[in-house]
């Protein structure tokens, strides 16, 4: 249902009061520009009068691995006052690692004697330094000024709180997913799967397989110019991922989705010819020649070189629409291709369809249909996988918004932000509770996406949403009350220059910018 805002204004007192997770707050509740998105677990705002006045000369202090986080906090500093503070000892702001907050954890506490936040790891700090970030007063004119009281209890719902990009339809180059990267870790999500591999591209170079790339890295849908990641690019998106505390999780989709492999390799093919490269948008057409000692071997140069490549845990083997294969087949090849990844060190992930396979311990499925009866997925539970939830009616972020989206599909339907946003990931699937959410993944696929601008149109705000469905408690999530906040978030995209979609569902100018 698509809501108009006109005659709707929430306070943001109004939003912290509903917001739950609050003791001791009354009517008087006076985090000003607290709109923040995700809502952390619990929310306490100080007593009247306790205050913070953030002077632009402020110094951080940040002992020891801190120090590594206190450099994203520095930034955001000097983006808010455009004075870049100091490192030293006695600061104002006060970073330190201590037991307590739990792995992913923080708590921030805003109060007349400075800022404490206080995590049990790297990752807990970084985490409230994005909360802080959504807090500081935007104040460029040179002088002082005033942070609301507040002490910030946190810690995510979900471990796998995901988004995926589709290089392989358009290939991004690795600017566009650097700032993809940004967009994700201000929201506090951390992991980004990458589908690197498809029928129309294939953009990652494998050592001694040249003509993955020359041929297959060559176009793209539409027959554009295509393009591909060296091992150096690959390396330097883990490593630049890894610094917002980003999991990257590489997808080469097999043993469909397979053509761009098909056109450079003829020993893949069944019948010992390449196929013409792919550029339209058809799907489940193409498959490798399973049980071939061709394939057996490029499958296990390919996942070991992406399991070489990848510090996370995770491999993605795809395992989506294969639509040439016989069932047995098609399982031969995915407990093959998991074997291969668990011998590299890894643990597969893969599209929900492998649940009709034997599935290895550790092994997770990512759930992406429609269909009310899932039953790969309740298989897959079964056998004690773990699930990343990915409904395409819900976050397949390259759904068209409206009939008026400039770009976008619509075969899962028509996508707003209140779908996105308003579904609880334990109550989604029969047979697939709480303890067997591994996640939540919003991925986005690129058919008709040829630019970073169009990306962010798709992404924004519905990104933001999926960020709050992975880490909010859903005792604390309300669809209005979120959009009440999310509107405070326009003023910041837009001095991060980022395209997004003015749902008419969100009362943007309604409540008060984010930071001030
Ligand atoms: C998919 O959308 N085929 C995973």
């Amino acid at each position: 249902m698509v809501k108009r805002w006109s005659t709707v204004r929430l306070t943001l007192a109004a939003v912290l009061v509903w917001a739950g997770g609050m003791t001791g707050c009354g009517a008087d509740v006076r985090v000003e520009g607290a709109a923040l998105v995700p809502l952390p677990a619990s929310v306490v705002p100080a007593a009247e009068g306790e205050d913070f006045t953030l002077e632009p000369a402020v110094v951080i202090t940040a002992p020891g691995e801190a120090a590594g986080v206190a450099e994203h906090l520095a930034l955001a500093v000097q983006e808010a006052t455009g004075q870049r503070p100091q490192a030293g000892p006695d600061g104002a702001i006060r970073l330190a690692l201590t037991p307590g907050a739990g792995a992913e954890g923080y708590e921030l506490v805003v109060g007349p004697d400075g800022v404490d936040l206080r995590a049990e790891t790297t990752a807990g700090l970084f985490y409230g330094v994005q909360t802080l970030r959504q807090l500081l007063p935007q104040a460029r004119d040179g002088g002082p000024s005033r942070m609301a009281g507040v002490r910030i209890t946190d810690r995510p719902r979900f471990a796998w709180r995901g988004a995926m990009l589709d290089v392989a339809r358009h290939f991004r180059p690795v600017a566009d997913v650097k700032r993809y990267l940004d967009l994700m870790a201000a929201y506090k999500l951390n992991v980004l799967h990458l589908h690197l591999t498809d029928d129309q591209g294939w953009r990652l170079a494998i050592a001694g397989r040249p003509e993955l790339t020359r041929i297959g890295g060559s176009t793209q849908v539409g027959g554009g110019p295509g393009g591909f990641y060296t091992a150096d690019d690959y390396r330097e998106l883990v490593k630049y991922a890894s610094d917002r505390f980003i999991d990257i999780v590489p997808e080469i989709d097999m043993p469909g989705h397979t053509n761009a492999a098909l056109a450079s390799y003829a020993e893949l093919n069944c019948d010992g010819r390449a196929r013409e490269p792919y550029t339209g948008i058809e799907v489940g057409f193409s498959t490798l020649c399973v049980g071939s000692a061709a394939t057996d071997r490029f499958v296990s140069d390919v996942i070991a070189e992406v399991a070489r490549l990848t510090p996370g845990d995770y491999v993605h083997i795809g395992g989506d629409e294969v639509r040439e294969l016989s069932e047995a087949d098609y399982t031969r090849f995915v407990e093959r291709a998991q074997e291969l990844v668990v011998r590299a060190g890894k643990r597969m992930v893969a599209w929900q369809e492998v649940g009709k396979a034997r599935l290895a311990p550790g092994s997770v499925v990512q759930y992406w249909q429609t269909r009310e009866e899932p039953d790969d997925v309740v298989n897959a539970v079964r056998q004690g996988a773990k699930v990343v939830l990915s409904p395409a009616s819900r976050v397949y972020l390259d759904m068209k918004y409206d009939s008026d989206s400039r770009v976008g599909q619509q075969w899962a339907g028509l996508v707003e932000v209140e779908d996105s946003y308003d579904w609880d990931p334990a109550a989604l699937l029969p047979g697939v509770g709480e303890a067997a959410v591994l996640g939540v993944e919003a991925p986005l696929w690129t058919e008709t996406v040829t630019n970073i601008d169009d990306l962010e149109y798709l992404a924004f705000p519905r990104l933001p949403a999926v960020a709050e469905v992975a880490w909010t408690p859903q005792k604390s999530r309300d669809f209005e009350v979120f959009a009440s906040r999310l509107a405070g978030h326009a003023e910041m995209w837009r001095r991060w220059g980022v395209d997004f979609h003015e749902s008419p569902q969100i009362p943007w100018g309604t409540t008060d910018p984010l930071t001030r």
